[in-house]
């Protein structure tokens, strides 16, 4: 089969096509033969071992060949202990743990797998169980009149969660850079804010705020919080992830708000209410690109660099 591979974190220039044997299933595993890929900024992450935390598993070089974690294609083989799927299957879910997506087949546990709805392609199934996720959870508890910042909010988990809140009767503002702003807007955000040019956590007080992209200080965060108001990041510097997770409870306890990391919980069950939610016609899919196997290194490139507006894909089969 034909693989998009790297044996060392850097720039996407360590990225080859290879052929390798087809991989085989074992115990509770499935074999997928991928349809569609989509990229989060987890694998970009992951090919530049930048933050800290993308070498989880593999500090000196990658644990895993093979990028690529939402697919989505057909069940192809099925190891003996597994019980829900069976050859020929449309599924989609984010292999997180294992990868693979950038290949021509993939290797994943049963349970990070759902039935593919018809109502969706392969390429719009694959862009929603990171991103997805990540939105909903992120977005949770947002309500109605609330003003709520999603920072980061032009790319792929940012274009869900601004519709997701919006839908809650939220006042979204999306910051990201110049780029994005007209997007941000398309995808209903209220204000929107270019951080290149505007510091958010000076702009106003929010009762929530969602961080895709935590670089901040904690004082700044709190700043910008109303009294009651929560933080919550997912990503971003490793360095502001730890002064959250330990001065953030702090201050944020001693001033009457909360600030916290987001660790998403995933899995179909999380990811399926996301894929009702656009099959009911309420959240859009907004792919900006499609990319082939043989572009991995651009489409990588094209989120990674911060072009992508909503989800990338790569086309596999
Ligand atoms: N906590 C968990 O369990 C968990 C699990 C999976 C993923 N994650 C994280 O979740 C995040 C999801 O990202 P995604 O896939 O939605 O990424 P994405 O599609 O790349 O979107 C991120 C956006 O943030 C923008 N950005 C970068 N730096 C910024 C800054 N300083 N201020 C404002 N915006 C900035 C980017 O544009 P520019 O590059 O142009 O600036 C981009 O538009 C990632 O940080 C990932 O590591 C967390």
């Amino acid at each position: 089969m034909r693989a998009v591979v790297y044996d060392r974190y850097g720039p996407v220039d360590v990225l080859r096509i290879e052929n390798l044997p087809e991989p085989s299933p074992v115990g509770r595993q499935v074999r997928v033969k991928v349809a569609a890929t989509s990229v989060n900024l987890s694998d970009w992450e992951v090919l530049r071992g930048s933050p800290l935390y993308s070498r989880i598993g593999g500090l000196r070089s990658p644990a895993h060949r093979t990028l690529g974690s939402d697919i989505a294609g057909w069940v192809d083989a099925v190891g003996p202990a597994v019980t829900r799927f069976r050859p020929g299957d449309e599924v989609y879910g984010d292999n997180l743990m294992l990868k693979g997506g950038f290949a021509e087949y993939a290797i994943a546990p049963e349970s990070v797998l759902a039935r593919k709805p018809a109502a969706l392609s392969f390429a719009e199934a694959s862009t929603i169980p990171q991103a997805g996720v990540i939105a909903l959870q992120g977005t949770d508890g947002a309500g109605a009149g609330q003003r709520v910042l999603i920072n980061g909010a032009g790319g792929g988990s940012g274009s869900f969660a601004i519709q997701l809140a919006k839908r809650l009767g939220a006042e979204v503002t999306g910051v990201d850079n110049a780029c994005k702003l007209d997007f941000m807007r398309s995808a209903g955000a209220d204000k929107v804010i270019d951080y290149r040019n505007e510091d958010f956590t000076r702009s106003g007080h929010y009762d929530l705020i969602l961080d895709l992209v935590a670089y901040r200080s904690v004082f700044a965060y709190r700043r910008a919080l109303a009294r009651n108001g929560r933080y919550r990041c997912v990503g971003g510097s490793v360095p502001a992830l730890l002064r959250v997770l330990t001065l953030g409870s702090v201050a944020g306890w001693l001033t009457h708000r909360r600030l916290g990391v987001l660790a998403v919980r995933q899995g179909p069950t999380h990811f399926e209410p996301v894929a009702d939610l656009c099959i009911a016609g309420d959240l859009a899919i907004h792919i900006d690109r499609t990319f082939t196997l043989d572009e991995v290194p651009e489409a990588l490139a094209h989120v990674g660099e911060g072009r992508a507006r909503g989800k990338v894909v790569v086309n596999v089969a």
